[in-house]
Formats: C-alpha cells, sequence, structure tokens
C-alpha cells in the first residue's frame, strides 16, 4: 500500500486530483471507478475546474459508480445518480451512456445486479478507482460480514451506515435501509485503487484496514492488491502513522 498523509482536506483533494488527472492525459478513454459520500467531493470540484479550464479532456471517460441505494430513484437529488450530477457529471458534461450507477428502482434488482457487473466486465474492467471508507471499514456498501461478496449484491445498511448516511437526505427519515453494492471482485479487478480518508470519524477504520484481512473489516482486503494509493489527512491517519 503507497499511504500519503497529508495535512488537510484540500491537500488530500489536490492530490487525488493529481492522480485522477494523469490517469486520464494517459488514457483519454480510461474507465474511472467513483464513490459518493464527503470524501471525494473536493477532488470532484477539481476535475470539474480542471475540465472546465480545458487542461483535461473528460470527454471521451466511462464512469462507473460503485453503489446506489434501493427504492430512491434516479431524479431524486437524494440519490447517488443525483449525488453525481451534481458534483461532477454535469460539471463536466458528461452524456448519460458515459456513465454506469446502479438502478435502485430496478423491479428484478438481482437482475440488475448481474447486468452490473457483467457491464462492468464489457467495458474492459476498472483503470482507476475512487473509494472512501465507512466508520466501519465499509467499502462502497461491502458492510462487514462473515465474507467477502464477490460480484455486485444487495446490502442491508448497518445501523451505523444508515446514521452516517442519513445527513446527505433533505428528510434524514428517507434513509433507506438497502443499497445495491459493487462487489469485492469488481473492486479488486480495478487496475488501481486510490482511497480516501479525512477527519478523525475514520482514524479507526482505517487502523482496520491495515490490521488482520478480514471480511468483519471489508477496506482490510486493499492490502492484496497491488496498486493502492490511499490518501488521508493527518486526523484519519493518526493510527497509520503509529504503526
Ligand atoms: C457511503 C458510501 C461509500 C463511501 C462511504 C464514506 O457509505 N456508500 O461509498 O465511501 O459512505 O462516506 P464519506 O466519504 O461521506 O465519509
Amino acid at each position: 500500500m503507497d499511504i500519503r498523509i497529508k495535512e488537510s482536506y484540500d491537500e488530500m483533494s489536490d492530490l487525488a486530483a493529481a492522480l485522477v488527472i494523469d490517469q486520464v492525459k494517459s488514457k483519454p478513454d480510461s474507465v474511472l471507478g467513483l464513490a459518493c459520500g464527503a470524501s471525494p467531493i473536493g477532488l470532484y470540484r477539481r476535475l470539474v475546474e480542471a475540465g472546465q479550464r480545458g487542461e483535461v479532456d473528460f470527454s471521451q471517460v466511462k464512469t462507473v459508480n460503485i453503489d446506489e441505494y434501493i427504492g430512491v430513484s434516479a431524479d431524486n437529488p437524494d440519490s447517488y445518480h443525483g449525488f453525481m450530477r451534481k458534483h461532477l457529471f454535469d460539471g463536466l458534461g458528461l452524456r448519460p451512456e458515459q456513465t454506469l450507477i446502479p438502478d435502485g428502482m430496478a423491479v428484478d434488482v438481482l437482475n440488475e445486479c448481474a447486468r452490473y457487473s457483467n457491464k462492468i466486465k464489457d467495458w474492459g474492467g476498472i483503470d482507476l478507482m475512487v473509494l472512501g471508507i465507512g466508520a466501519n471499514a465499509h467499502i462502497g456498501f461491502n458492510e462487514p460480514g462473515d465474507t467477502f461478496v464477490p460480484e455486485t449484491h444487495v446490502v442491508e445498511l448497518s445501523e451505523a451506515t444508515r446514521n452516517a448516511n442519513c445527513l446527505f437526505f433533505a428528510n434524514p427519515a428517507d434513509m433507506p435501509h438497502w443499497a445495491i453494492s459493487m462487489g469485492m471482485r469488481d473492486i479488486m479487478f480495478a487496475r488501481r485503487l486510490i482511497l480516501l480518508a479525512s477527519g478523525s470519524a475514520k482514524t479507526v477504520a482505517l487502523g482496520k484496514m491495515i490490521g488482520d484481512i478480514t471480511p468483519q473489516a471489508p477496506a482490510s482486503i486493499l492490502q492484496l492488491h497491488p496498486h493502492v494509493t490511499i490518501v488521508a489527512d493527518r486526523a484519519a491517519a493518526a493510527r497509520l502513522e503509529q504503526e
């Protein structure tokens, strides 16, 4: 694991943006894996600014999001579709056919999961994937459990995750109980991973990430990936620095 510790959220976002921009410059039709949440918002703002200034051309990229809530429609601003439109897609002018996010309103949700994993394969896999980390060390919505789930699947969200994520909802009571998440094989087959973590709420999670490899701490599996960069601010990295 390549661990980069930065002084602040802004410096973390600067470095992450530089890594993503390098990727797109070296391969303009890159498939980018993307996450939602507070951690990548600064990164996405920098990508939009760089795209609008003409420093990098995103017109040929494809994007694949890691997860979506079940029962929240794509046109709802609280959905991950809505988050991505607001923070990245609209600013970069990405066309719908360039972007892939699970359909949380699919009638046949198991079929949607299979379609999603297959679509990632059809697109040739993910070149660079941006991840956040939950306070319980989840990635995407791969919650702590007894096994690592390889393919895109349906997840019942933990209480801890619901409490953390309901703050993103206009009405926190609308926070769903279920989601669709890319699985661990989908993630581990990405050719490069960048995980962002900021703030003291992530200190324990990053400690678990570098501890025993166990499905009880899903991010710990990243230790087996050959090309993963952790970009953390000093507060989040407190345990990493001790180790
Ligand atoms: C959610 C998302 C994850 C994200 C995590 C951390 O559960 N499904 O993909 O990484 O939250 O979010 P944040 O960056 O807001 O702390």
